[in-house]
């Protein structure tokens, strides 16, 4: 399900976002949630239970789809992101993935030394990980051109947090430890990742993603000089590698660092077409110092979907102000959805945002 047969892209009925990305006009301001598939829906919760574990359903291409389309039939969304996790990579790398209860990823095998790093090589991203290829390919053709497939992967540094903490770290101290002291065998992980992420994203575009983010949840932690060097440039090299052009359209990137405000420019310049944007970044700010090269997404906190309505919409209204009027404007959370959202505060979320941001796109 790429092109028509006269070699035409599929029409997309709604291609607000693809618009937004380039910084076309729309008629009002498209709307994904990053996690917008998951626990905090009672349909979500269902399919999970009837899948087994969380890695089964990521493996099972009808369910990846279903659950990936689950949010859209529920809510007025522009986007749909493939069902999946920025783990496959290091799981097909070997490292032995697994989900413990309240606790997120682990693995059983961590890259603590720079032999553990000689050890692993780049997956073949359409052969070992095919399953995730055919939930885009499915979700492609059960979509039939309602809204764009947005694909994705982990950033290097974000994926290689993971693989040398063993999971989820607050602190980082395996991996800050072979920054500081093994620089060297870091880089050579890095470089692998970078290799295996394009490979990945690039396989994704192939079998029908039209947008790819992404994630570098971490890069927030490092310092301005470790995170130009241990995670921007390897994203940099990504983009530089990536498939731009698919389908007879552009295919847009777009990078989000959580907490990386303070170095928006220097991510406005890696050749992507949008920078996502946390809660910690006021958007007029980010607008001013960098609307002129990127489009930019977010960034609406999601603990804000806890409050009542009326703050929330008093909260949207505040963002759609602070973009201002003007195009280059993605409306996203500025991380992922907690699982302990009321189905209704979002809801109540769209409804505002529909209503009032008309207003912005004169
Ligand atoms: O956005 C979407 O709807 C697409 C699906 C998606 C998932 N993970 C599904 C998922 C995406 C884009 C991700 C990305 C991801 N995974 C990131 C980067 C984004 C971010 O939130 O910062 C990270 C760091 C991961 C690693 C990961 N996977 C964590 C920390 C967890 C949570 C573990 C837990 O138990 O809370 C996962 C598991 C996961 N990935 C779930 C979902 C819906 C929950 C698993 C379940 O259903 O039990």
């Amino acid at each position: 399900m790429t092109a028509n047969s006269n070699g035409q892209p599929q029409p997309l009925e709604n291609d607000r976002l693809l618009k937004a990305l380039a910084r076309q006009p729309v008629d009002r301001t498209p709307v994904w949630m990053m996690r917008q598939a998951g626990r905090y829906l009672p349909e979500y919760r269902e399919v999970r239970a009837q899948a087994g574990s969380f890695m089964d359903l990521c493996r099972n291409a009808e369910l990846a789809c279903e659950v990936t389309l689950q949010p859209l039939e529920r809510y007025p969304l522009d986007a749909a992101i493939l069902f999946s996790d920025i783990l496959t990579i290091p799981d097909a790398m070997g490292l032995g993935l697994y989900f413990e209860t309240g606790e997120g990823p682990k693995f059983r095998k961590p890259l603590r030394t720079a032999a553990d790093v000689a050890s692993v090589s780049a997956p073949d991203a359409e052969r070992d990980l095919d399953y995730v290829m055919n939930a885009v390919r499915t979700i492609r053709r059960e979509l039939n051109g309602r809204v764009p497939l947005i694909g994705f992967s982990g950033s290097p540094w974000t994926l290689a947090t993971y693989m040398v903490e063993g999971g989820s770290s607050k602190d980082f101290r395996h991996i800050k430890s072979m920054l500081y002291g093994e620089p060297q065998a870091l880089h050579t992980l890095l470089g692998v990742l970078a290799t295996a992420v394009t490979d990945y994203l690039n396989a994704q575009i192939r079998a029908g993603a039209q947008v790819v983010q992404i994630f570098d949840t971490w890069g927030g932690a490092l310092s301005t000089p470790a995170y130009r060097d241990f995670s921007l440039a390897y994203m940099q090299r990504i983009v530089g590698g990536l498939i731009r052009e698919h389908e007879g359209r552009r295919v847009p990137v777009i990078l989000f660092t959580k907490n990386g405000g303070q170095w928006l420019e220097s991510i406005a310049e890696s050749g992507c077409d949008a920078v996502g944007l946390d809660w910690s970044t006021e958007l007029h700010e980010a607008r001013r110092r960098v609307g002129h090269q990127v489009a930019l997404q977010g960034n609406l906190d999601p603990n804000v979907l806890f409050a009542p309505p009326a703050q929330i919409r008093a909260e949207v209204e505040r963002l759609l102000k602070s973009f201002g009027v003007g195009e280059g404007h993605v409306f996203n959370l500025g991380h992922g959805i907690s699982q302990f959202t009321d189905p209704d505060h979002v809801t109540a979320f769209l409804d505002a945002l529909h209503e009032l941001s008309p207003a912005y796109h004169q």
